[in-house]
């Protein structure tokens, strides 16, 4: 099947939809899901969005803040964009129907703003403690309602489509080859740089097993991040940096992929598997204590348990390693109850429901993969590399983040970048010259269904422990180099079974962890240094002569 349209949005989270209701003013919108439209790491975000609103508060501190934590690698100019529009995106998901936490006042009620770690001042504008599941509810009701805006579920896109798929007629699996030798000629600018343009992206349709092509002026990139990629992660299961491989596999420049961020708080226990337990719950007075009660992060920096992630993520797991622990404590005990619950009631019912009263009882954690800092390359207008590509969201690198990403500013970050892409596009949906090339459909020619499935489940959690053991919290260059020979051989098997079977949800996502594992490992060796999240036992100073710099890649990283 081939569908149409102005705008392929991919994804449905916080990017994807807030810039689709804005796109659908100018032109019509398919959004594409790969399960269901509200299963996203929006969905699962606690804290809520960093935004000056306080009386005490002002845009010269939120900056500040934003880029001490960054480590000398955010772009000024784009933090200063996105502390500035805060106030006016907040205004923005009040209009659309995002009901926040209010606090009373005597003359009337504002809304009510928590602290988090690295942040200076309490800033945090929130929903209780689900703040993303009511953003997503209230995006996904408006978004429902425009009637130029479709959604498909159970859709997931499996490549980008470029230049090289209208001169290359092959089954699905060559595309797992080399792409450098699939650029023609007739793809370079005058100046003898590559130019690639998307017309759109190829996608299964899970229910039917059939993949689409879908057509688009402009394709927006919003699949969020890769926490999947590690064995340990607070994401759910739809963040396996599908938008990063794409957009790799198609040419675009990616950047600074060796700056995961560990959340220092992941609740441990056999049954809360990837559940997270607010930076907000030591805003608010939760102590970090070891094992014998001891609280430890007073020894790690001035701000103790309102450090910035790196740190308290390193410090836990410096401690872990002394002692031999297998989790530390996050302790509110000595806190009013009523206000614990009434503060974070679903982090205390999920607690609860795992047999621990954090009223009563220390709640135990550890650090888990959160945030991918680093992404798909965009300027302050979401433009990749790929002309008519733009990125927004989690899978891009706009330099708002540098080394790390302070607490809350994810949210911000994807609903500005996402007006600013989507008034960027309107010259291209305006255009009434706009032709699509003849596009190729789909050709599975020379591939087969698959028995081995059972070894793909091996190989995705092969690299996920490769990638946790590895490639985590603190590295050396002996294990990034251990990781690399290993998960290249996997990536090779991955290649090559690719080539000769029918996709499959779990055959796309495997590949596409393998990529970001690689491009992620690849990140981490150039950088000898230590700077934010990428710590080197090899090279534990930051290097600013030499480092004070993004990881640039292109797609001949892996060649
Ligand atoms: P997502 O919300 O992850 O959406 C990605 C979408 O892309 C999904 O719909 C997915 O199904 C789809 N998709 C992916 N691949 C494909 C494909 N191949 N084909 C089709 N569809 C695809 N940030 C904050 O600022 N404040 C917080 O309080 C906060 N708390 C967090 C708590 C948790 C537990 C987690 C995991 C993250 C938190 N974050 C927080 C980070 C923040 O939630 C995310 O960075 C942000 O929501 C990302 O939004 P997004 O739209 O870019 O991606
Ligand atoms: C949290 O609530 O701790 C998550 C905040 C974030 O990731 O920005």
């Amino acid at each position: 099947m081939e569908i149409r349209t102005d705008y392929l949005v991919i994804g449905s989270g916080i990017a994807g939809l807030s810039f689709a209701l804005e796109a659908a003013k100018a032109g019509t919108v398919a959004i594409i899901t790969k399960k269901q439209d509200s299963e996203s790491n929006t969905n699962y975000a606690q804290g809520g969005i960093a935004c000056v609103l306080a009386p005490d508060d002002s845009f010269d501190l939120h900056i500040e803040d934003t880029l001490r934590t960054g480590r000398g690698l955010c772009r000024r100019d784009a933090v200063e964009m996105v502390v500035k529009k805060g106030p006016e995106m907040v205004n923005r998901l009040l209009e659309w129907g995002v009901n926040f936490t209010m606090e009373r006042m005597e003359a009337g009620e504002r809304l009510a703003l928590e602290r988090e770690g690295g942040h200076s001042k309490s800033r945090i504008v929130h929903a209780s403690d689900l703040t993303g599941a009511e953003i997503e509810r209230a995006l996904l009701d408006r978004v429902k309602s425009e009637k130029n805006i479709t959604i498909y579920e159970d859709h997931i896109a499996i490549d980008l489509i470029t230049e090289h798929h209208l001169r290359i007629l092959h089954p699905a699996g060559n595309m797992a080859t080399s792409m450098r030798s699939r650029m023609n000629d007739s793809t370079k600018s005058s100046s003898g740089q590559r130019k690639i343009t998307c017309w759109g992206a190829y996608v299964l349709n899970t229910r039917r097993g059939e993949v689409d092509k879908f057509l688009a002026k402009v394709t927006l990139l919003a699949t969020g991040g890769a926490g999947k990629v590690y064995l340990h992660t607070t994401n759910p299961e739809i963040a396996t940096g599908d938008g990063i491989a794409m957009a790799y596999r198609a040419g675009a420049e990616i950047a600074n992929l060796e700056f995961m961020q560990f959340h220092p708080t992941s609740l441990y226990h056999p049954d809360g598997k990837s559940f997270l337990i607010s930076e907000a719950v030591r805003g608010y007075g939760g102590i970090l204590r070891t094992k014998d009660g001891q609280a430890f992060m007073q020894k790690y920096h001035l701000m103790g348990d309102l450090a910035p992630r790196d740190i308290v993520a390193r410090a836990i797991d410096r401690e872990l390693k002394a002692r031999g622990d297998d989790c530390v404590w996050l302790d509110v005990t000595h806190l009013d109850p009523e206000e614990t619950r009434q503060r974070f009631p679903h982090i205390y019912e999920r607690c609860k429901s795992v047999g621990i009263d954090m009223t009563l009882d220390p709640v135990p954690v550890v650090p888990a993969a959160h945030y991918m800092c680093g992404g798909v390359r965009t300027d302050l207008w979401g433009r990749t590399t790929i002309v008519n590509l733009y990125a927004t969201g989690e899978v891009a690198c706009t330099g708002v983040h540098g080394a790390n990403r302070l607490a809350s500013n994810s949210l911000l970050e994807a609903l500005v970048f996402s007006r600013q892409a989507y008034q960027d596009s309107l010259t291209v949906v305006r255009d009434k010259g706009f032709t699509f090339p003849e596009i190729p459909d789909w050709n599975e020619e020379n591939t087969f269904n698959a028995e081995e499935w059972v070894l793909l489940a091996h190989d995705r959690l092969e690299i996920q422990q490769l990638m946790w053991d590895y490639v985590g919290i603190v590295r050396s260059d002996l294990r990034l180099k251990r990781a690399q020979k290993r998960i290249c051989l996997i990536a090779e098997e991955i290649e090559e079974f690719y080539k000769r079977t029918k996709v499959t949800p779990d055959l796309i996502e495997l590949r596409n962890i393998a990529t970001v594992a690689q491009l992620i490992i690849h990140c981490a060796l150039a950088r000898k240094e230590s700077r934010g999240l990428h710590f080197n036992t090899d090279y534990p100073q930051q290097n600013d002569g030499k480092y004070l710099r993004d990881t640039v890649i292109t797609n001949e990283a892996l060649e």
